[in-house]
């Protein structure tokens, strides 16, 4: 198996690990993320308080920017925006998405060195476009801008910004606040996934391979990934130097409603599914985020009766472990430890998955099963199973 080591330490090389990746962009790392929510100053307190993120910029009517309100937060090398549409535009994509949608992921923005060629490369191959490269420009600088469309109404925006040293962007200016909750220890986005319609998993990774130069890492078929009762199919797309990670989810048929035709009929369409991040300390991470309020999935006691035997012997203390509902599982290169939390939507939609990897650059197959049967508990509770 290609050998991941550097992708531990995270470093920006643009080498390539998967030289079965075309990789003609290439993408050095996440950029940010933006979520279209209802309420953009309240989302971005909440993404403070429960998850330790920082603030760091922010754009609205008193920065000049006039038909929406953004909140930039930042914890490591994640940067998460929150916008909201202000009354005054005639541009009602914003308030359409959220109308639609819920509060959801809107952009997954894309690190590169050259937003005009990624732009070219990938419209060139079928890419349809969000928008043309543009330059945006302040006192510090500018950035250079290209979007695409992606699965449903998400979007990838290249963004290139060897030329800009300002906080954020053009048009956003430093957040101070005086409130500052410490961080939760997360580091930088591991992966990211998307779910999407019957049928439609094998499109995507299409697109991921053929538009964006992508390779794909791992297939789960409904036979890896079902219960007794509900079951779906998964491909996981990596760019060439491993730093993008887009698993692609689809409905399978099982006895019982698909988790992943529940996140459809109410996200109404395809769209982001759950945003993994990585920490080197997940019995910190989670038990600061229990203290914050975030509820996780539980995890029948049951689990950690045969986990020994599964993933052999690990640092952590396992009792530690059963006692926060974190799961272990190991591959042929180490082990992970891995959580997720309840959706942190009203819709049963996005929800956080904490990860440490110790050698691991698996998903955490071995879980699968406990994990799903926790989701459909959940699933019974809001009657959609
Ligand atoms: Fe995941």
């Amino acid at each position: 198996m290609t050998d991941l080591k550097n992708i531990e330490n995270y470093n920006y090389s643009l080498e390539k690990i998967f030289p079965e990746a075309e990789d003609f962009l290439p993408i050095m790392g996440t950029d940010y993320v933006e979520y279209y929510v209802g309420n953009a100053k309240q989302a971005a307190h909440f993404y403070k308080t429960a998850l330790g993120f920082q603030s760091l910029a922010y754009a609205g009517l008193e920065t000049g920017m006039k038909d929406r309100t953004s909140y930039v937060v930042v914890q490591d090398k994640i940067r998460l925006v929150f916008t909201t549409p202000m009354p005054n535009t005639e541009n009602t994509e914003i308030f359409e998405h959220i109308t639609k949608h819920g509060d959801g992921v809107k952009v997954i923005a894309l690190w590169v060195e050259d937003a005009r060629k990624s732009w070219e490369e990938t419209t060139k191959r079928g890419a349809r476009s969000y928008f043309e490269p543009r330059v945006e420009k302040d006192e510090d600088g500018e950035i250079v801008r290209a979007g695409i469309h992606t699965y449903g109404d998400t979007v990838h925006i290249f963004v290139e910004r060897k030329n800009y040293h300002g906080v954020f962007m053009p048009k956003f200016e430093k957040w101070e606040s005086h409130y500052n909750p410490k961080p939760c220890g997360l580091k930088y986005i591991d992966h990211m996934v998307g779910n999407v319609d019957w049928g439609q998993m094998d499109v995507w990774s299409k697109f991921y391979r053929e538009v964006m130069g992508f390779a794909q890492l791992i297939s789960f078929d409904d036979k890896d990934i079902s219960t007794e009762y509900t079951a779906l199919m998964s491909k996981v797309m990596t760019n060439g130097n491993g730093r993008i990670k887009f698993p692609i989810n689809e409905p399978a048929k099982g006895k019982k409603k698909s988790q992943i035709e529940e996140y459809v009929d109410f996200y109404r369409g395809a769209g982001c599914q759950h945003i993994a991040v990585a920490t080197d300390d997940i019995v910190f991470t989670v038990s600061e985020m229990k203290k914050r309020g975030v509820e996780f999935l539980y995890v029948p006691g049951e689990y950690y009766d045969t986990v020994e035997d599964r993933v052999g012997e690990i640092a952590e203390d396992m009792a530690v472990l059963k006692q926060h509902g974190i799961m272990v599982d190991r591959d042929d290169e180490g082990y992970l430890l891995q959580i997720f939390t309840k959706p942190l939507t009203d819709r049963p939609t996005l929800f956080f998955e904490i990860i440490q990897r110790k050698g691991a650059q698996s998903f955490g197959k071995g879980n699968f099963k406990a994990l799903f049967e926790s989701i459909e508990a959940e699933q019974r509770r809001r009657g959609t199973l």
